[in-house]
């Protein structure tokens, strides 16, 4: 279980009230204090190295490149979404070094659970009453497991989220992103900090987990497996950038800010949010910055660095249900 003291977190101290009545708010429209009300409290683990990152420190360290070719010098939030979807923003060091911005520790929460990473909240409103909030992760570096002793999966730049859907301002269930999936709760199920939903996030790999522990994915036989533990709280809501999404115009405006990610919101606009292409680098050829692979048959087939994510707008946004993935769905009524 989880414990830790009241005065940890004063954000919690903010209203709980939940609406009681449906919830229909225009774009502009603020956030409604249930949503920070009832964001996540995620544990990051308690060796982790890759802390969560601003994105517009993240901007300042890469080039947009196709094809390992740059197509502009650098980007910027106010023109990231003139690239097209075949942009890899590429770190302007080589990765295989350590440049210090990708391992540094300036993100990591303090004493208090803040992050100068700020949080990306994405809102969208869908039929039902329903209201599905997001609560995107970013880190410039995801540290991939290892399998056999061997590094694989190493990428610049890693979005991750859990979506919080809400039924008439009330919670009813949760999604936590990892890998290619991820895991859906009922809100109940879920273990709570101060009435908040509890997660935990795998070491490097930054895949969100209802559980502590030990959490083995993707290959058989345990060999590639996340690990998680109460290590350092992370409270998303207090450090965010806030948008309402529009799923029928697929358009993003500001909802509002706090900490850091209130500083320069109006000025960094929402054109980013759109962004289509990759946050990091395209997966190198073998051999190059000590890239190499290992295919198995079809068991296996990895590589130490990938291609960096795609970002919010290709996370399935106006899902109906509430997994990424709808068509295998289920929301589990226990952990
Ligand atoms: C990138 O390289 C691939 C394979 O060599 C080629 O098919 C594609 O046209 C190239 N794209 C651009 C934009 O140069
Ligand atoms: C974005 O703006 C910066 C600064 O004005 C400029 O140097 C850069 O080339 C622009 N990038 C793109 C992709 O337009
Ligand atoms: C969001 O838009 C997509 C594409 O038009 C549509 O398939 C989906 O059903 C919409 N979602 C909701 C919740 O209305």
């Amino acid at each position: 279980m989880v414990g830790f003291t009241l005065s940890a977190l004063p954000a919690l101290f903010l209203s709980l009230s939940v609406a009681a009545s449906p919830v229909r708010l225009a774009k502009r429209d603020p956030m409604p204090s249930f949503v920070l009300a009832n964001a996540p409290v995620s544990y990051l683990y308690s060796k982790e190295q890759w802390w969560p990152a601003d994105v517009a420190v993240h901007l300042t360290h890469v080039t947009p490149e196709v094809n390992f070719s740059a197509v502009a010098p650098s980007v910027t939030f106010q023109n990231i979404s003139s690239l097209g979807s075949d942009v890899c923003l590429t770190s302007k060091d080589d990765v295989s070094k350590s440049p210090a911005w990708l391992n540094s520790a300036v993100g990591k929460p303090d004493a208090n659970g803040l992050s100068t990473a700020p949080t990306t909240i994405v809102l969208v409103n869908k039929p039902g009453g329903i209201l599905d909030a997001f609560f995107f992760y970013f880190y410039s570096y995801d540290h991939g497991g290892k399998v056999l002793d061997i590094e694989f999966g190493d990428h610049v730049g890693d979005w991750e989220h859990s979506m919080v859907r809400f039924v008439n301002g009330a919670p009813s269930a949760i999604y936590l992103s990892a890998h290619s999936g991820g895991s859906a709760y009922t809100f109940n199920a879920m273990q709570k900090t101060n009435g908040r939903p509890t997660t935990y996030i795998g070491v490097g790999t930054h895949a969100n987990y209802a559980k502590s522990g030990k959490h083995c994915h993707d290959l058989p036989a345990d060999l590639l497996c996340d690990q998680t533990d109460s290590g350092t709280l992370w409270d998303l809501a207090a450090n965010y950038r806030a948008f309402w999404f529009d799923n029928s115009t697929q358009t993003f405006s500001i909802a509002g800010g706090a900490g850091v990610g209130a500083a320069n919101l109006e000025a960094e606009g929402t054109g980013w949010l759109s962004y289509a292409g990759r946050w990091g680098d395209e997966q190198y050829p073998v051999l190059e910055h000590g890239q190499y692979c290992l295919e198995i048959g079809s068991l296996v087939n990895e590589c130490l660095y990938t291609t960096g994510p795609t970002g919010p707008i290709a996370k399935n946004l106006g899902r109906n249900a509430v997994c990424q993935k709808e068509a295998s769905c289920t929301v589990s009524t226990s952990l």
